[in-house]
């Protein structure tokens, strides 16, 4: 099946690896429907999407050919996505491929953790995702095809030291996808996730800023990289995104797709 004229619903799309992906599916003649929250959250408290940044992504994929739809909303408050999905079928009739991308990160101790911040790191991260694919899941199934991808993490397959919620909402993630997977096969809908290591986005400036460290400081103390790079960049995931969800991929589903550098590795 061409990937051209295909339609991907892509969350958390206004910036990062979201809108890597965007840009990287329209290219190949994907028509998008990008959704971000577009504003600030107080928790995590860094810079997140801004509807500029969505107005700057629609032209960009226009330019490349291809319609996009742009919708302000947060992934977990059903009616913003129940209302995105809906508009997305009227305007383009199908869902091919659903990135569940959004995502936020903090650092904290489990015993020092608010109730707030653990219950927002499951939301966004967990809950979002199977809000998201719920309003989806239907219309795959009409269709008999689909691709969904969740962003997991390395952290959705490792401990990591002051990120137990961001790990459990990540593991969560790659529980929903081994359950869906088994659940949405005999419909013809594939079901992966990825779990790339530390990626150059806004996430990691940000998370920088709240340690008050660089950058670079927060991606050794959070990686150990085999092949010799700090980061990998958005790109790489996009690329990875296009793998999954082309025809090269046709059997592969339920996997858990690494892109981290060797890290997993030891
Ligand atoms: N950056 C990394 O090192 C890294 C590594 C592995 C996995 N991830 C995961 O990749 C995904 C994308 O991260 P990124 O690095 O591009 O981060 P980012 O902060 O640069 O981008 C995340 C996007 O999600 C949006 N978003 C946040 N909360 C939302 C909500 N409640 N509803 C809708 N949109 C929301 C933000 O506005 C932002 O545009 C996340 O799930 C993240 O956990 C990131």
């Amino acid at each position: 099946m061409s990937l051209k004229n295909q339609v991907a619903f892509i969350t958390g799309a206004a910036h990062g690896q979201g809108r890597a992906t965007a840009i990287a599916l329209a290219k190949e003649g994907i028509h998008i429907a990008a959704f971000d929250v577009a504003k600030p959250l107080a928790y995590p408290g860094y810079k997140l999407g801004s509807t500029d940044d969505l107005v700057s992504l629609k032209a960009e994929v226009e330019k490349l050919g291809v319609n996009i739809l742009t919708f302000q909303g947060d992934v977990r408050t059903d009616a913003d996505v129940k209302k995105a999905v809906s508009e997305t079928i009227a305007q383009f009739k199908r869902i091919d491929i659903l990135f569940n991308n959004a995502g936020i990160c903090a650092y904290g101790l489990a015993h020092e953790l608010t109730e707030d911040a653990w219950d927002s790191m499951i939301d966004i991260n967990l809950k979002g995702a199977w809000l998201t694919a719920r309003h989806i899941i239907p219309h795959m199934i009409a269709q008999k095809s689909g691709n969904i991808i969740n962003n997991s993490s390395i952290a959705g397959l490792r401990g990591m030291n002051r990120l137990s919620h961001y790990a459990a909402s990540k593991w969560g993630l790659t529980g929903l996808t081994k359950s869906w997977a088994i659940e949405l096969a005999p419909h013809n809908i594939r079901v992966n996730s990825i779990h790339p290591t530390g990626v150059n986005t806004p996430m990691n400036d940000g998370l920088a800023a709240l340690e008050g460290k660089t950058t670079e400081e927060i991606a050794v103390a959070s990686a150990g990289n085999l092949l010799p790079v700090p980061w990998i960049e958005s790109e790489d995931v996009a690329h990875a995104v296009l793998y999954l969800v082309s025809d090269k991929a046709r059997f592969v589903t339920g996997s858990q797709f690494v892109i981290d550098a060797g890290l997993l590795t030891r």
